[in-house]
């Protein structure tokens, strides 16, 4: 094996001496700390002004560490990281004592997930406890998918960031739970619905719309940016905001105007997946009272991206 890398040595090194590190993964950079340290665990809280009742994804090495962290678990959660691990799936397992009660807010569940990026499967895999890690933005804001969207907002708060790149998925997780082995899928994510049943069958999808939220993932404002979002055929938008300054975001059609983010010009849902929170945050830099947003076709990765596009709507402030 290739000698250990130098920025993966210096992420190790704060972690083990209960730092946090921001890490990339392929859906979006976490904010890490030793999950099993209740110490370390409370300054990820703190430094993303995140209320505690909002518990962590654990991540780990591979699937042969879930028994340490996890009991009971169901043959489906067996099967579905079988074929989905390394990768955007968080399975929702019943905790070891080990999991500290803040990393789960008190739960009796624990969210468990493996990473499918080089570096910091590396870095889990050198480590001898995994890594509490919420995604790397203040609490309520827009998810970070590029080390400077970390560094713009975190940067003054943290000691280092593992710059993994662009991340190549660009959403997060998609969060299943099981009850009695039936699958229930939390938050749609990374991992399509039409993916996860192709291996479990029908599966019951209790994300955004629930009005008893399970987990604060499924609140509705959970994704905002500063600028109010409406959703909506973009020329029938257009003629209701005459008199604002809008910023217009589409799926695939330029209509060249001066403040807008096409998501996906090649018009594949994976494109515009990877470029959603830039072009959010992007709008966040411009001069403009509103946001337009055409939702993107409805399936696959794109039911996960239209969730989070009514969840931006549901918080914004003109
Ligand atoms: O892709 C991802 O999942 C990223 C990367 C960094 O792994 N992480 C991420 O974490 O999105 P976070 O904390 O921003 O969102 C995790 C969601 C939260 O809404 C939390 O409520 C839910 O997962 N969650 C975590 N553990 C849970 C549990 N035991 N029961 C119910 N929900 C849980
Ligand atoms: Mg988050």
């Amino acid at each position: 094996m290739a000698e250990i890398g130098t920025d993966i040595l210096k992420a190790k090194a704060l972690l083990e001496s209960g730092e946090l590190v921001a890490i990339p993964t392929e859906t979006v950079y976490g904010l890490a700390g030793d999950a099993l340290k209740p110490e370390a665990v409370s300054k990820i809280f703190e430094v993303k002004e995140r209320p505690t009742f909002d518990p962590l994804i654990v991540h780990v090495p591979d699937f042969s560490h879930v028994s340490k962290y996890a009991a009971d678990i169901p043959d489906n959660a067996t099967k579905l990281a079988e074929r989905f691990w390394p990768g955007p799936l968080t399975l929702l397992l019943k905790k070891q004592p080990v999991i500290p009660h803040l990393v789960t807010s008190g739960l009796d569940t624990v969210g468990l997930r493996c990473p499918d990026h080089a570096l910091t499967r590396e870095l889990l895999a050198s480590l001898s406890f995994p890594l509490a890690a919420p995604s790397a933005n203040p609490f309520g804001y827009v998810s970070p998918t590029r080390p400077a969207h970390v560094n713009e907002q975190l940067g003054k708060k943290i000691k280092y960031i593992l710059d993994g790149g662009k991340c190549g998925i660009g959403i997060e997780s998609t969060i299943v739970g099981f009850e009695n082995n039936k699958p229930i899928v939390y938050r749609m994510g990374g991992l399509s619905v039409e993916a996860i049943e192709k291996v479990v069958g029908k599966v019951n999808v209790q994300a955004y719309s629930s009005s008893n939220p399970k987990t604060p993932g499924q609140l509705k404002s959970h994704y905002a940016p500063t600028h109010k979002v409406v959703i909506g055929k973009i020329e029938e938008l257009l003629r209701r905001y005459p008199a604002l300054t809008c910023g217009l975001l589409t799926f695939q059609k330029d209509y060249k105007f001066p403040y807008q983010f096409v998501l996906a010009p090649s018009g594949t849902l994976e494109e515009a997946a990877q470029n959603l929170f830039t072009a959010l945050r992007e709008f966040d830099k411009m001069p403009i009272d509103i946001i337009l947003s055409e939702p993107v076709p409805d399936q696959g990765l794109g039911r996960a991206i239209n969730d989070r596009l009514r969840r931006a709507a549901a918080n914004g402030t003109a």
